[in-house]
């Protein structure tokens, strides 16, 4: 997953605003941490998930690290250990911990990480609290990258802890029990004219690097699904060969499928004849109505194929979401959106939709959606100085770009321009399917 880094911050930047903030940020992390006990919170079920209480530690180094090791007068570290054990891929900041090992690590343990950090944070509302406007504005770019890395990596405890329970043979729940199932509806599409439009960010407000800069881009007429690609169609493609059919695949997509038996998104199991799926509500037959999550994008571009279909593009994804009116994820056109504030903690079915509001449904919230758009520097992208400058740029190879947040997103952590980004085979993120047409070739006679 990624790390960012920022431009000019615009948020009130007096000390009073800045602590109140970073114990909202700081705190929250804590709160999804509570359910869970410190053996939930050691292990590491994949080389890919990260330990609940690793997360807890690696967020509070990054403020030891990128503010308190700069500005604080007299810095010594925490723990000189931490240090290693918690840099998570910043290769200018020297040696650490290998990261299929996070699991090992049973040692400081979750009490321990506590207290590391109550005293980070102290540290920094001591010095937040000792500067004046001028100082602490200086501040302001490290201090916001640090409130958005850690929402960041509270998504990525979600994501993370949901597979360290789904490996546990009671299927434990982490938050409610099972949901009602929603009501399937038909697909809907928004035609788009397209021509020379602007995409990245602009404006006021925080972004990652990877968001800039604005430039434009060409875009043919296209077509947008309004809704994501639901598990009932997931099912029909299940049923229609689509993991048995190498026609339907990228030829890498192809190999995995062989190689790791893929027969079904990630989460789902069969028994008995009976599709269920692991939620972090426990394990529960699997609802048709709501959307198909935890595909990989060759997944869902052989879905796509399957489906007569394409992927959008990011940039047809950030324009669609413009002409459509839901430039800002809270504003009152797009509340209701499915993101971390409704503790659904799953993506759940799109509601129908309404005359005169915005026609495309769960465009931000609950699955991250990808695009066909590989994972590259925007023209003129430069990746700051400095060992922030690893934050994003050295991941643009070898992976696709999402878009729009996902159920465990937090909602002030959605954003038109976000661009987050995983290799084409990952499963574990919480990712989803809208499909598009036009502009480009269809491949298959049409499913939908
Ligand atoms: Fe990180």
């Amino acid at each position: 997953m990624p790390d960012p880094a920022t431009p000019e911050a615009t948020a009130e930047w007096d000390p009073t605003t800045v602590v109140a903030r970073f114990e909202q940020v700081r705190s929250h992390t804590e709160l999804l941490a509570a359910p869970l006990s410190p053996e939930d919170q050691t292990v590491q079920s994949m080389p890919d998930v990260s330990p609940t209480k690793w997360h807890r530690a690696h967020v509070t180094w990054f403020f030891e690290t990128f503010l308190l090791a700069e500005h604080e007068e007299g810095f010594t570290p925490f723990q000189e250990q931490y240090w290693f054990l918690f840099n998570s891929y910043y290769e200018s900041l020297g040696p650490r911990y290998a990261r299929p090992d996070r699991g090992l690590v049973t040692r400081p343990g979750a009490h321990e990480v506590g207290d590391y950090r109550r005293n980070v944070d102290a540290r920094v509302r001591e010095l937040v609290e000792r500067l004046d406007d001028g100082a602490l504005g200086k501040l302001a770019p490290v201090l916001e990258l640090g409130f958005h890395h850690e929402q960041q990596h509270q998504e990525l405890l979600l994501m993370d802890i949901k597979h360290v329970l789904s490996r546990n043979p009671l299927q434990p729940s982490y938050a409610g029990g099972r949901r009602a199932p929603g009501e399937p509806d038909r697909l809907g599409w928004l035609e788009v004219e397209g021509g020379l439009v602007e995409v990245g960010h602009g404006g006021d407000g925080f972004c990652f690097d990877n968001e800039l800069p604005r430039h434009r881009q060409w875009l043919e007429p296209y077509r947008i699904a309004d809704r994501l690609v639901t598990n009932g169609e997931w099912l029909a493609f299940m049923a229609d060969g689509g993991y048995e059919r190498p026609q339907l695949w990228l030829s890498e997509g192809w190999a995995r499928v062989q190689a790791e038996g893929w027969r079904a998104p990630f989460y789902w199991s069969e028994h008995d004849g009976v599709w269920l799926e692991h939620t972090l509500h426990g394990t529960w037959p699997v609802d048709p109505a709501s959307p198909a999550t935890h595909v990989s994008f060759f997944e869902a571009d052989a879905y796509a194929t399957w489906a007569g279909k394409r992927l959008p593009t990011e940039a047809e994804w950030e324009h669609a979401a413009v002409v459509d009116g839901q430039r800002d994820p809270g504003a009152p056109t797009t509340s209701g959106a499915n993101l971390a504030d409704l503790e659904s903690f799953h993506p759940r079915a799109a509601a129908a939709p309404s005359a005169g509001g915005p026609r495309l449904r769960q465009l931000y919230g609950d699955c991250w959606e990808w695009t066909s758009s590989a994972y590259h520097p925007y023209p003129g992208f430069r990746a700051p100085d400095g060992a922030i400058g690893e934050y994003n740029g050295k991941f643009m190879s070898n992976q696709m770009v999402l878009r729009g947040g996902c159920a465990l997103t937090p909602p002030d952590h959605a954003r038109l321009t976000y661009r987050n980004f995983f290799p084409h085979a990952a499963r574990w993120a919480m990712s989803g399917v809208r499909l598009a047409d036009g502009g480009a070739p269809v491949r298959q006679e049409e499913h939908s």
